[in-house]
């Protein structure tokens, strides 16, 4: 039997025996389409080639493509589990002809690859094409000897491909299999064919145009070929199975399976099995791309990914996070084909392993909830949507979770209901956020890159040096003539970083010849690797092609590589402090100090912050030379260097090397990185931590700086301490012990002050006599200053203690307001309730109300002037 790995070999060898350049596959989330959420197709990062905008690397080119279809136009989320052949996650392997082969040689190779490499009877193959596509029909009947019965032609959409509603497109061939008579369905085309019989296995794209917004459709510059064949489906055809879920890769997954939920994957079960598998891959592969779970945008599609499979999971018995066991399995299935995973496999467990924690803390809440109010509704009718917006508001369920759980019963959400509760409490946050004025600029710098190509980086090594004008945009248009004002400039050299890898762009001018000057207030790239100057020309006019003197704010850049570097070290201390689940999430590396995201589940302890601030000290002082190599990808990752999450690197990247050897020799850092850095950790100078956060689940933030402003910052810091020494008038060696000192002073007179309180108030000041006696009932009725109403009971239950049988009153004040609290002894309260007594009291200063039992009650008073009016009051009750 032919494993899926060895049938994606032979796929990517095949067309690289035919003079195709095999890539990795690119991240999950798209780097060159703002609009797409997910790569969900072999040629999305291809776009801009089949467009022209970007020149191709190679004539052809051959894929195995990581895919995501949930969300968007290809989303397969809801059938996932119940059909044999949707998936969310999914492999698409593919060939690729930029305007190089085209119709003849990509049928020609297709044929060849199924019918010899693949094995597969050319008497179960039947291909459709388009119906107007007359010369496909040709070159099939030439290449595979087929008849008209086994050409069908589908005049409908199926058999026309387009990448979303914008983007490359053109006419499709589909090669299916037949499974022969004993399954039911019919050929494509027909009433029936839905069914299993026929399946589509690969599909060949004539790429010829372009679909742009508002439907105007232009020709491609070279018709071009696009294929995809669904790894997973031509798996199952090697491996004579109907379900995708039966092959060997799923097999492995479904048992890694069965032993941790305990279960036996069949029966009524299995759906729930196969929902986990699908979920686990989509879940690892976009979690190693960069992706975590959170409310919006993808990481809003991740969770719920994640959370459909966790509820599955509950289903299967599950009260405790276990979905993150099963990485390892996946990891050892498929980390040879996507190294990436097993980079990032530590952060994988943790990303899974936290969702389902938290998810589990509101899951079964949630179910009691649904369960009751589906105990409540109407048979057949749908849930309504109040109840499905409270699953999802308050107890994490999103809307197609519940949906999922609702199918099995045969019902449904009113959706509306749903989405009108929604609209209530909506502001724009899960809004993907994705303006179409982004692409249009965006549209621009491919429009110029198509002139101009890359931008040579002259400035590792310098931070001045000639350009020439290579292009210019104002206004939101390519121009000639560069005029006064803002604008945005690309140089076909430059010695000025573009903010890329979290380092941000240089400051600077450029002085043309004539004089002419540009002050640059930022660069960014555009098109993948054009410099584009953004600032304004504060004098004179220049044209396209004028030679430009560039020089970049030195002070500056020094500041930000001293920054740039103390990232790599830190990155690597905090891996070495917190542990190797820590990677990175974000950096923003400024002039005066950094911020640096990172995926760890708690804060950091003091001890934590302070080891690692220790730790890039020490590499700092160890004043080790920055070690740079130029090497592939592949090899540096082999060696053991670090590479982001979702970032996609060139053919060339720069391996960094920082601080002091350790085992084998290797550096205390080493990370792919295209900043720029400092030649010596001691130019980094010093480094300290600012401050640390969290930013999200899972998600802490550290801001640090270095050099002077760490300097200045922790200057900052002795010169309050030396403040503080200064008032206490101690030496600043001694202000801890003096600051204790003074804590335990203060605790001692506050203990005094509160017992010398109680005693004048007791004792009614200057040894006053006994209680007075009225109407025969001993009184003790005492104003008590700086008492609060809260510790006024315990003084009137200390007086009544010692009075025998008597009644108490004292009115606290403190702070501007009174309290009164009212004390009888047992044998008075037939006679004098203490809350009738506390009523009477608080009325005289101007309050009401007041309560408590017949011996304890207590009240507030509003007129702390009236305190002796409200004792007065208190006599004349007992007066009678
Ligand atoms: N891009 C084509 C597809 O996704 C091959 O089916």
């Amino acid at each position: 039997m032919q494993g899926v790995n060895e049938i994606r070999e032979t796929f990517l060898s095949f067309f690289e025996k035919n003079g195709h350049t095999r890539r990795p596959s690119a991240p999950l989330v798209p780097q060159n389409d703002p609009t797409l959420l997910f790569v969900n197709a072999g040629m999305v990062p291809f776009k801009n080639i089949f467009t022209g905008a970007e020149t191709p690397f190679a004539p052809r080119a051959t894929t195995s493509q990581k895919c995501v279809r949930a969300g968007g136009k290809h989303n397969d989320l809801d059938n996932v589990g119940y059909t044999a052949r949707h998936h969310t996650f999914f492999e698409m392997l593919g060939n690729f002809s930029f305007g190089d082969y085209f119709k003849d040689d990509a049928i020609r190779l297709a044929w060849e690859l199924i019918t010899k490499d693949y094995g597969l009877d050319p008497k179960r193959l039947l291909v459709t094409v388009y119906a107007e596509d007359e010369e496909a029909a040709k070159i099939w009947k030439k290449v595979a000897g087929f008849d008209d019965s086994k050409i069908i032609r589908i005049a409908t959409s199926d058999n026309f491909w387009s990448m979303g509603d914008t983007g490359p497109c053109g006419p499709c061939s589909e090669i299916f299999f037949d499974h022969g008579d004993k399954v039911a369905g019919g050929p494509p085309g027909s009433a029936d064919q839905d069914g299993d019989r026929f399946i589509e296995v690969w599909n060949l794209v004539f790429m010829q145009f372009e679909q742009h917004e508002g439907g105007k459709r232009t020709s491609l510059p070279k018709p071009s070929i696009d294929t995809g064949m669904g790894l997973e489906r031509i798996a199952a055809v090697l491996q004579g199975q109907h379900n995708n879920y039966d092959i060997d890769l799923f097999r492995t997954l479904i048992n890694a399976e069965e032993a941790v939920y305990g279960q036996e994957a069949a029966g009524d079960k299995a759906a729930s099995f196969r929902v986990i598998a699908d979920h686990l891959r989509t879940s690892a592969f976009l979690v190693a791309d960069g992706v975590l779970p959170s409310n919006e945008g993808r990481g809003y599609v991740l969770r719920r990914i994640m959370r459909r499979a966790m509820r599955h999971g509950h289903m299967l018995g599950a009260r405790e996070p276990v979905m993150h066991k099963l990485v390892p399995a996946l990891v050892s299935e498929m980390g040879k084909a996507y190294p990436e995973l097993g980079r990032a496999q530590v952060a994988i467990e943790a990303a899974i392993e936290q969702e389902e924690a938290r998810f589990q803390r509101t899951l079964g809440n949630g179910l009691s909830l649904l369960d009751k109010a589906l105990a409540e509704l109407t048979p057949g009718a749908a849930l309504p949507g109040d109840v499905a917006f409270k699953l999802s508001d308050t107890y994490g369920f999103p809307l197609d979770l519940t949906q999922d759980i609702l199918r099995g019963r045969g019902l449904e959400v009113d959706v509306a209901g749903f989405d009108a509760a929604l609209d209530v409490q909506r502001d724009a946050s899960r809004a993907a956020g994705f303006s179409s004025g982004d692409r249009a600029t965006e549209e621009i710098w491919f429009e110029a890159r198509a002139k101009t190509g890359a931008t040579k980086f002259a400035g590792y090594g310098a931070t001045s040096g000639d350009g020439r004008l290579a292009a210019i945009a104002a206004g939101g248009s390519l121009a000639q003539e560069l005029v006064p004002g803002e604008a945005e400039l690309v140089f076909d050299t430059t010695p000025f970083y573009a903010e890329s890898g979290g380092q941000a762009g240089d400051h600077g001018e450029i002085i043309f010849d004539g004089g002419a000057r540009f002050i640059v207030r930022d660069v960014q790239k555009r098109a993948g690797d054009v410099h584009v100057h953004i600032g304004e020309l504060v004098s004179g006019s220049v044209r396209l092609a004028a030679k430009g003197q560039m020089k970049v704010d030195d002070v500056r850049r020094k500041q930000v590589m001293a920054n740039h570097s103390a990232t790599h070290l830190m990155h690597a201390a905090l891996r070495m402090v917190l542990g190797a689940h820590v990677t990175q999430k974000g950096s923003l590396v400024e002039a005066d100090r950094f911020r640096f995201d990172f995926s760890h589940g708690a804060p950091m302890t003091p001890a934590e912050i302070e080891a690692v601030e220790d730790e890039v000290n020490a590499q700092i002082r160890a004043n080790i030379e920055t070690g740079i190599k130029v090497t592939s990808p592949e090899k540096a990752i082999e060696a053991g260097a670090l590479a982001l999450f979702g970032e996609k690197y060139g053919d060339e990247v720069r391996v960094l090397s920082m601080g002091e050897p350790g085992d084998g020799g290797r550096s205390y850092s080493v990370e792919l990185c295209g900043g720029t850095h400092v030649t010596r950790t001691g130019d980094i100078a010093v480094f300290a931590i600012l401050s640390e956060g969290g930013v999200a689940a899972g998600v802490r933030r550290i801001e640090a700086a270095t050099g002077a402003e760490a300097l200045s910052y922790l200057k900052g810091r002795a010169q309050i301490a030396a403040d503080v020494a200064k008032s206490l008038k101690v030496p600043l060696k001694d202000l801890p012990r003096r600051v204790a000192v003074l804590t335990e002073e203060r605790r001692t007179l506050e203990r005094e002050l509160n017992d010398a309180k109680r005693k004048l108030a007791l004792g009614g000041g200057g040894g006053a006599s006994g209680p007075e006696v009225i109407n025969g009932v001993n009184l003790i009725a005492r104003v008590a200053d700086g008492v609060g109403s809260k510790d006024l009971r315990p003084l009137v239950e200390e007086a009544r203690a010692g009075i025998g049988s008597g009644i108490v009153v004292f009115v606290g004040i403190e702070g501007g307001k009174a309290g009164i609290a009212v004390g009888v002894t047992k044998d008075l309260t037939a006679m004098h309730s203490a809350v009738d007594l506390v009523k009477a009291a608080a009325a005289a200063m101007g309050g009401s109300g007041g309560g408590g039992r017949p011996d304890m009650a207590q009240a507030g008073g509003s007129d702390v002037s009236k305190a002796d009016e409200a004792l007065e009051a208190i006599r004349a009750v007992l007066r009678g």
